[in-house]
């Protein structure tokens, strides 16, 4: 694997390479993004992974000091699953003058995560064009985890006519059911279990939720039984009706946000 972490040497490696599968991500791997690397290794010639936190997208400082940092575990991961070439771009590289404030994205981002993370969505299609821009692969991946994050940049890359492909990846869970997430780390022990307790929660009463049988309050007050003091939404939507590319087929799915301790969780189910 090579590592690189210039821009005119990235474009020279990858100046001849057709169908580049590209994998964007913030690091602290796990298997959720080993996944998406594996679908690009088995659909592309070639396959780059790139880390790089991105500070614009976070609302909370806080948050952003704290996301968890794993660059030599992460290495491992990523030779150890046969990746052609690791990104670690510097914030000049990507932002030589700055961010793109005038970036203009599907209203999709006004509801779910958006209503509480006011210019995230921005911030993620930002950055995901640059890199585009700089890579130009044939395909791009993404996990179904961020329903809406993959969703909105889909819609984007249509809208501009960038002719890169969005490849949509299951959400890889843990034995107990909890999406892998890098923010996992975050977790203490006893709130692990509660986030394992909320999906089988979601999970049985799904059919319910949907079919109106029993009421998204009653849920809540479950939930919060087990220990959550926060949510921030919970709510099914049909994600083929909602936003491109549009689908015959009802998707409902639940899209539930809390919070364990400081920690914010989201999920789909
Ligand atoms: P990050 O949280 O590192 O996630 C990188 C990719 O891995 C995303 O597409 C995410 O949906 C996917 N992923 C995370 N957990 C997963 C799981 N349990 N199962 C399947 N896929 C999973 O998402 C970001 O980084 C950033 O917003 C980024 C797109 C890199 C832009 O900065």
């Amino acid at each position: 694997m090579k590592i690189i972490r210039n821009k005119t040497k990235l474009l020279k490696v990858i100046k001849n390479v057709k169908n580049l599968g590209f994998v964007p991500t913030m690091g602290s791997l796990h298997k959720g993004h080993v996944s998406l690397i594996k679908k690009s290794i088995s659909q592309c010639h070639k396959t780059i992974v790139s880390i790089f936190i991105n500070k614009p997208q976070f609302n909370r400082k806080s948050d952003y000091i704290k996301y968890p940092k794993n660059l030599k575990k992460d290495i491992f991961i990523l030779k150890s699953s046969k990746v052609d070439f690791l990104y670690l771009p510097t914030v000049n590289q990507i932002y030589p003058n700055g961010i793109n404030k005038k970036i203009n994205i599907h209203p999709f981002k006004k509801d779910l995560c958006g209503k509480f993370r006011p210019g995230h969505f921005e911030a993620v299609t930002d950055v995901i064009d640059r890199f585009i821009k700089i890579i130009n692969p044939s395909k791009i991946f993404f996990g179904e985890k961020d329903m809406q994050q993959l969703k909105i940049i889909e819609d984007y890359l249509i809208k501009n006519k960038i002719n890169t492909k969005v490849i949509g990846c299951k959400i890889i869970r843990e034995k107990n059911g909890i999406a892998y997430s890098s923010r996992n780390l975050l977790l203490s022990l006893r709130e692990k279990k509660i986030a394992a307790q909320i999906y089988m929660l979601l999970l049985k009463k799904k059919k319910k939720l949907i079919n109106r049988k029993i009421s998204f309050n009653s849920i809540k007050e479950k939930i919060h039984i087990l220990g959550v003091k926060k949510i921030e939404y919970l709510k099914i939507i049909n994600i083929n009706k909602i936003i491109r590319p549009y689908k015959k087929n009802i998707k409902n799915k639940i899209f539930i946000s809390y919070y364990l301790g400081s920690t914010r969780l989201i999920d789909n189910i």
